[in-house]
């Protein structure tokens, strides 16, 4: 983690050349780069291929696309098996259903994901039992997650957010005191590693998104499901088709479980492969650059940036940047102003940092404890996951940009950007001290 002992130096107060009072930009408009997802003429090919074929749907006879993905990614991630859906949010639905959970049953979710991890328990009839993060990794803190686990505990649904694995090895002695699996969500950590083993390959089922956002992209939506669970797999098989059993001749039409279609449509399958062959150099190539941009952040006062626990590695889906008030002069209670200060002047500068993430997941209303007033509700979330709650107001994101491979040249403007607004820090405070910005219960009253 990056420790610092960096004090705030003495800046000009005046704020001459900040892009936001009329000086020049650091980031020049037509900075070149910076595009995600990169479609080929190759991925064109592949996708043109399947309209041409007329196999349009997975169900058609012949379709090979979806098989193919399928082998590419069990292999890409050391798994017996992968089956590929209809989105991310389908992959953890499919994965905690196939697992038989279900009516009853309570599954412990990090407090800090999207919200598509509470939804996919919601929707297979369990409840999500929020825990908090870990400051330096941003993911399920095991800590916080042994004392709300219970007898209805029926699983651990970790999120290796932004792209790096959460603390697997303790989490899955959690869960075997428990005798319960681990589903990861790793919608955003195609590729990340943990002790020399893939996520997907981590817990009992791993579940990817495959949204055009995504580190492994399609063209639509789509997700994976990776496992090594022979009786998960044929589970997983049946539910993305409305429970029937896989043809070995003509379909049947027999429902052996009540399930919906999630089925992922061929030409977004091929759209994925094509970009799969590609993979791994995407993210060598985009390796430097992502560092000598963390690198020259790490240096600046009281910013921090994402740290790597040995034995990991980072798929760097997001990255996510914590300015630190008190490193920087002010009270932990202008958090958020730092924030909205730093994103204002930063966005002026041509840097699109933006927030991912307004508030912590258990208090939104959807996920809100039933009985409770709001007031009363986001009290008490501020009281169980002031590690999230500090989080979602204090930092500040990067995304979907660095993806390009070719992007270092533009991050190097990023750095220059946030260098150069370090160089005024006074006024950053000043500005911070006179616009108070809403934290995340202000922004959820505001609806
Ligand atoms: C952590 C996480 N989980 C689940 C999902 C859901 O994936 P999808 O949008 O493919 O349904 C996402 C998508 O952004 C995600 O980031």
């Amino acid at each position: 983690m990056t420790e610092t002992t960096r004090t705030a130096p003495r800046t000009p107060a005046t704020g001459a050349g900040l892009a936001l009072l009329g000086g020049p930009r650091a980031v020049p408009r037509d900075s070149p780069g910076g595009t995600w997802p990169i479609i080929t003429p190759a991925d064109e090919q592949a996708v043109l291929r399947v309209l041409r074929s007329g196999r349009l749907n997975a169900a058609s006879a012949g379709e090979t696309e979806v098989a193919g993905l399928e082998e590419a990614w069990a292999l890409a991630t050391g798994t017996r098996h992968c089956v590929a859906v209809a989105s991310g949010t389908a992959a953890l639905h499919l994965a905690l259903r196939g697992l038989g959970i279900g009516p009853g049953d309570e599954v412990i979710v990090p407090a800090l994901t999207m919200n598509a991890t509470a939804h996919a328990v919601y929707a297979a009839g369990a409840t999500p039992v929020f825990a908090d993060i870990e400051p330096d990794t941003y993911t399920l803190d095991p800590r916080a997650a042994a004392p709300v686990a219970g007898p209805r505990t029926a699983a651990l649904l970790p999120v290796h957010l932004h792209g790096l694995p959460a603390d697997m090895p303790a989490l899955g002695r959690l869960a075997g005191r428990l005798d319960i699996p681990v589903v990861e969500d790793a919608a955003q950590a195609h590729g990340a590693e943990l002790d020399g083993r893939r996520a997907g390959a981590l817990g009992t089922a791993g579940c990817f998104s495959l949204h055009p956002s995504k580190n492994l992209p399609t063209c639509g939506e789509g997700g994976l499901i990776t496992t090594d669970d022979d009786d998960l797999y044929e589970q997983l098989v049946r539910l993305r088709n409305f429970g029937e059993l896989v043809p070995t001749g003509a379909r049947s039409y027999v429902a052996h479980r009540a399930a919906l279609n999630a089925r992922i449509a061929p030409m977004a399958a091929a759209f994925t492969g094509s970009q799969l062959s590609r993979f791994d150099d995407d993210a060598r190539r985009r390796e430097p650059g992502i560092r000598g941009f963390l690198d020259r952040l790490a240096g600046l006062p009281g910013l921090r940036v994402p740290g790597i626990p040995a034995g990991r590695t980072h798929a760097w889906h997001i990255l996510r940047l914590m300015p630190e008030p008190e490193e920087l002069g002010l009270g932990p209670e202008h958090r958020a102003g730092l924030r909205a200060t730093l994103h204002r002047v930063l966005r002026a500068e041509g840097v699109p940092v933006s927030q991912y993430q307004v508030a912590p997941l258990p208090a939104h209303p959807a996920f809100r404890p039933a009985g409770l007033s709001e007031p009363a509700a986001l009290e008490q979330v501020a009281e169980r996951f002031p590690v999230t709650a500090a989080v979602v107001d204090g930092s500040l994101c990067l995304q979907r940009r660095h993806l390009d491979p070719a992007a270092g040249p533009l991050l190097r403007r990023y750095a220059d950007g946030f260098e150069k607004v370090w160089q005024h820090l006074d006024l950053i405070r000043r500005m911070t001290l006179s616009r108070p910005a809403p934290g995340w219960r202000e922004v959820l009253r505001r609806g």
